[in-house]
C-alpha cells in the first residue's frame, strides 16, 4: 500500500493501492479509444471545453492550493501562486486549437497546404517538486494540439493529479481523454515509455531516469521530450546592484526548499565585491522564515522527504566551509536549514553535482571570460542570471551562457507565453509558449496537383 504523506508533519494523508503494468496498459487502451473522437472535435468546440476546464480551475484554486501545500510541504502562498499558473496555461492554450494553423505554399504543378495533425496517446510523467504545475505545461498544449494522455504523476505526490483529473470530468472533458495512473517510475513509467500504442513521451525528472526513457522510446522511435536537472549560475558582477542582488540570491536556490530545476546554486560573485555581497548574503539568509507551510508568512518549507533529505546533508559534512545559515524547526517534519558554503572550488562536488535543497554555492572570479567560463562548466544548461548595470556586458553574457532561460537583473525564469527548457543534459525540447504546440503535433503536407503534366 502506497503511503502519501505530508513532509512538514509526516502524518500519512492518504493510502493507495499503487497501480500495476496491467493497469497503466489499461488506462493507454482508454487514452486510444478516446483519441479518434477528441482529435475530430472541432476546432472552436475544443477550444471552449479548455475554456471551461480553466475557469473551473481558478475555481478550485484554494482547494488545490491547499492539496499541493500538505503533500509537498510548500508554503501555502507558493502553492496559490504555482495553482495560479496552472489555470493561467489552461486559459493560455485554450486560444490554441482556433489558432493552429497550416501554410499554403505555392510549388510546381499545384499548391501544398500543412497542416499540423496531432500524435495519438501522450505518456506525461512529472516529478514531485512542482507537481500539478509541470504537469499542466505538458496536458494544456497536449490536449489543445487534439491528443488524448496518460499521466503519471510521482508516486509521493499524486494528489492534485488525482483531483485535476475530476475536475476535467466535470468540466466536460469527455471519459477517456485524460487518463491518470499513480504507480512507481520502474514498472507503470517504464510501460508508458516502451508502449507501442503511445506516440510521445513527456518527461520531467533526474537526468538519469530522462536517459533511461530516451532509450526505452527508441524501441518504436517515440517522439520525447526531456525537462531534466539543472547547476544554473547566478553571476554577479562588481557593478551590479549588491543589495538587490543578495536580497534575491536566497530565493533564486531556496525557494521551494531548494528543489527546483532552475535553482541558480552556483553563485559567481566578482572578487572585488566578495566580502561585502557575502555580508548582505548572510544577512538575507538569516531572515528567511522558514517553518510551518499553512502559516501566511512562511517562505520555505521541508523537503519532500527523510531519504532526500540524507543526499542533502551529504554535501554539508561535518568541516564542511558553511559561510551563512538560516534556520529550520526541529521536531516532526523532514526540515533542512539553507546553508551557503564559501569558499568553494569549481570542481567540488557541491559544485559540481544538483543537490536538489537549499545549498548553495559561492564562488568568485575575475573579469567577465572567467565568469563566462564558470557559467559554462558544468554538464547542465538550464537556467541563470546575470547581475549588472553594464546592459551591453549583459547581452554577452546572456549569449555567451549555454542555457535555456537566462534572466537579466532577476532572478525569475518561467512564464506562460515563453519557452522553458535546457541545453545540454538539462534536456530536449521547450514546454511553453507557442514552442509546445509543435512539440505534440506533426507537420502535415499535402500536395494538390492543379495542372495538366
Ligand atoms: P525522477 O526520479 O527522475 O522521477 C521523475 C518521475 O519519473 C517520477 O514520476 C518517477 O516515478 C518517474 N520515474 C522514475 N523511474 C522511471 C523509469 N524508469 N521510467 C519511467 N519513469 C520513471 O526525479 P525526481 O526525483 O522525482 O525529481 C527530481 C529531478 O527532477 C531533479 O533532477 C530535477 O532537476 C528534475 N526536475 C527538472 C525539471 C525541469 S523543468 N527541467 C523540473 C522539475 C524537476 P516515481 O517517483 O513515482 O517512481
Amino acid at each position: 500500500m502506497l503511503e502519501v504523506v505530508n513532509p512538514a508533519t509526516e502524518e500519512v494523508l492518504r493510502r493507495l493501492e499503487p497501480a500495476s503494468e496491467e493497469e497503466a496498459n489499461r488506462a493507454v487502451a482508454r487514452a486510444n479509444e478516446a483519441f479518434p473522437k477528441w482529435s475530430a472535435v472541432a476546432p472552436d468546440e475544443r477550444a471552449r471545453m479548455l475554456r471551461r476546464l480553466a475557469a473551473a480551475l481558478d475555481d478550485e484554486q484554494e482547494g488545490l492550493a491547499l492539496l499541493e501545500s500538505r503533500n509537498t510541504g510548500k508554503p501555502i502562498s507558493d502553492a496559490r501562486a504555482e495553482m495560479g499558473m496552472v489555470a493561467e496555461t489552461f486559459h493560455y492554450y485554450a486560444a490554441a486549437p482556433e489558432r493552429l494553423l497550416g501554410d499554403t505554399i505555392p510549388v510546381p504543378g499545384g499548391v501544398t497546404m500543412t497542416f499540423r495533425e496531432p500524435l495519438g496517446v501522450v505518456g506525461l510523467i512529472v516529478p514531485w517538486n512542482f507537481p500539478l504545475t509541470i504537469a499542466s505545461w505538458k496536458m494544456a498544449p497536449a490536449l489543445a494540439a487534439g491528443n488524448t494522455l496518460v499521466l503519471k504523476p510521482a508516486e509521493i505526490t499524486p494528489l492534485t493529479a488525482l483531483e485535476f483529473e475530476r475536475i476535467a470530468l466535470e468540466a466536460g472533458i469527455p471519459e477517456g481523454v485524460i487518463n491518470v495512473v499513480v504507480g512507481p517510475g520502474s514498472t507503470v513509467g517504464q510501460t508508458l515509455a516502451e508502449h507501442p500504442d503511445v506516440a510521445k513521451i513527456a518527461f520531467t525528472g533526474s537526468t538519469g531516469v530522462g536517459k533511461g526513457i530516451m532509450s526505452a522510446a527508441a524501441g518504436t522511435i517515440k517522439r520525447v521530450t526531456l525537462e531534466l536537472g539543472g547547476k544554473s549560475a547566478n553571476v554577479v558582477f562588481a557593478d551590479a546592484d549588491l543589495e538587490a542582488a543578495a536580497a534575491s540570491a536566497p530565493f533564486a536556490v531556496f525557494e521551494n526548499a531548494g528543489q527546483d530545476c532552475c535553482a541558480r546554486s552556483r553563485i559567481l560573485v566578482e572578487r572585488g565585491v566578495y566580502d561585502e555581497f557575502l555580508s548582505y548574503l548572510k544577512e538575507s539568509v538569516e531572515a528567511l522564515r522558514v517553518g510551518d507551510p499553512m502559516s501566511e508568512d512562511t517562505q520555505i518549507g521541508p523537503l519532500i522527504s527523510a531519504e532526500h533529505r540524507e543526499k542533502v546533508a551529504s554535501f554539508v559534512p561535518e568541516g564542511a566551509p558553511v559561510a551563512a545559515q538560516g534556520s529550520a524547526p526541529g521536531g516532526k517534519g523532514f526540515w533542512f536549514a539553507p546553508t551557503v558554503l564559501s569558499p568553494v572550488s569549481i570542481s567540488d562536488r557541491a559544485a559540481r553535482e544538483e543537490i536538489f535543497g537549499p545549498v548553495a554555492v559561492v564562488i568568485p572570479f575575475e573579469g567577465e571570460e572567467e565568469a563566462l567560463r564558470l557559467a559554462n562548466d558544468t554538464i547542465y544548461g538550464l537556467s541563470g542570471s546575470i547581475w549588472t548595470r553594464d546592459g551591453a556586458r549583459a547581452m554577452r553574457m546572456a549569449r555567451g551562457i549555454d542555457s535555456g532561460v537566462l534572466s537579466i537583473n532577476s532572478n525569475t525564469s518561467v512564464r506562460v507565453s515563453t519557452p522553458f527548457g535546457g541545453f545540454k543534459q538539462s534536456g530536449v525540447g521547450r514546454e511553453l509558449g507557442p514552442h509546445a504546440l509543435e512539440q505534440y503535433s506533426e507537420p502535415k503536407s499535402v500536395y494538390f496537383k492543379t495542372e495538366e503534366d
